[in-house]
This record gives structure tokens, C-alpha cells and sequence, in this order.
């Protein structure tokens, strides 16, 4: 039987490049064959879907904060801590992974206006792989990276998670 890859086969396995957010990714589907959605920042796709690849050189997905509705499914390799800020400022922590016994998710639903961040949890593989299913696709205009700064300011009791989960 053929042992799990290493990331750097999967990267090239899967065709993934550099995220913005970190970590690794490809556009997978856009709902083409649908009317587009009337948003109130464009038209946009009903649906976009990609793989997101965390590994250990690339392993944080640093916080952002999406409009749209977005599923994550989990695939492959070690599990993956979400941390969720909602708006009232409730820090949410939930953990993708296969071990689903010891309370891991395979799916994770996370509602449009919340800030989200994510890491790779240490384990043998060296990666984690996930796909999300976004709705209303995705669009960078509805994506906003984190200012360390204005998020601290904004949330101040998480500044030492904000601190570790944003680019310097
Ligand atoms: N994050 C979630 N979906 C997408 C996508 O389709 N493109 C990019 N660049 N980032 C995403």
C-alpha cells in the first residue's frame, strides 16, 4: 500500500500555489452553469469551492474575515485549530480532524462576519488538508486580511492570539 504523501507531493499532486491568507490552495469550482447572486458588493458565483492546504512551512491561515457563508471539509493529514472571533468579541475554538471520537470535526460551518484564523496542529504527516465550499463565491473584495493593530484595538482581550494568528 502506498504511504501517505509529503506536502510537497501534494502541492504538486493537487496544483496548489501560495495563498495570501498562508497556507496553500486551488480554486476547484465556480457555479458556472447558475445565474450569478446579486450581492451588495457585486455579482458573485452561488458557489466557489477550493482546497486549502496548511503545512508546516506554511502553517498558519492568518485571521480574515469573509462576507460569504463558508463549509470547510476535512481530508488529510494532521488536525487543524480554528480559532472563530464573532462580532460581540466570543472566541470560538474548534479542531478539523479525522478523530472524530475525541470530538474533532470533519465539517466546520463558518457564517459570513466572522474573523477566522487557523493552524496546524503538530502531528506525523507535517500537513493538513481541507476543503471549503464558499457561498456566495468567493471574491476578494468580500475578504478583508487582519491589521494586527485595528484587530487588537477592536478585540483587545484576544491581543495574545491576535498577536501569534496575524502577519506582523
Ligand atoms: N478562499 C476561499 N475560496 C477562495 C477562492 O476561490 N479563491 C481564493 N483566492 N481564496 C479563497
Amino acid at each position: 500500500m502506498r504511504s501517505l504523501p509529503n506536502a510537497r507531493e501534494l502541492i504538486t499532486a493537487l496544483d496548489l500555489e501560495q495563498h495570501v491568507e498562508g497556507g496553500y490552495f486551488r480554486r476547484t469550482f465556480q457555479s458556472d452553469r447558475h445565474p450569478m447572486v446579486a450581492t451588495e458588493r457585486g455579482q458573485r458565483y452561488l458557489m466557489t469551492s477550493i482546497y486549502y492546504l496548511l503545512t508546516q512551512d506554511s502553517p498558519i491561515g492568518y485571521f480574515h474575515f469573509n462576507q460569504s457563508d463558508i463549509v470547510h471539509y476535512y481530508h488529510l493529514g494532521d488536525a487543524i485549530q480554528y480559532s472563530l472571533i464573532f462580532p460581540d468579541g466570543t472566541l470560538q475554538t474548534v479542531v478539523m480532524g479525522s478523530d472524530v471520537v475525541a470530538g474533532q470535526c470533519l465539517q466546520l460551518h463558518v457564517p459570513g462576519g466572522i474573523w477566522k484564523a487557523s493552524q496546524i496542529i503538530d502531528g506525523p504527516a507535517g500537513y493538513g488538508l481541507i476543503s471549503e465550499a464558499v457561498s456566495p463565491g468567493f471574491d476578494y473584495a468580500d475578504m478583508e486580511m487582519s491589521d494586527r493593530q485595528k484587530l487588537t484595538a477592536e478585540f483587545p482581550q484576544h491581543a495574545a492570539l491576535i498577536e501569534k494568528m496575524t502577519q506582523g
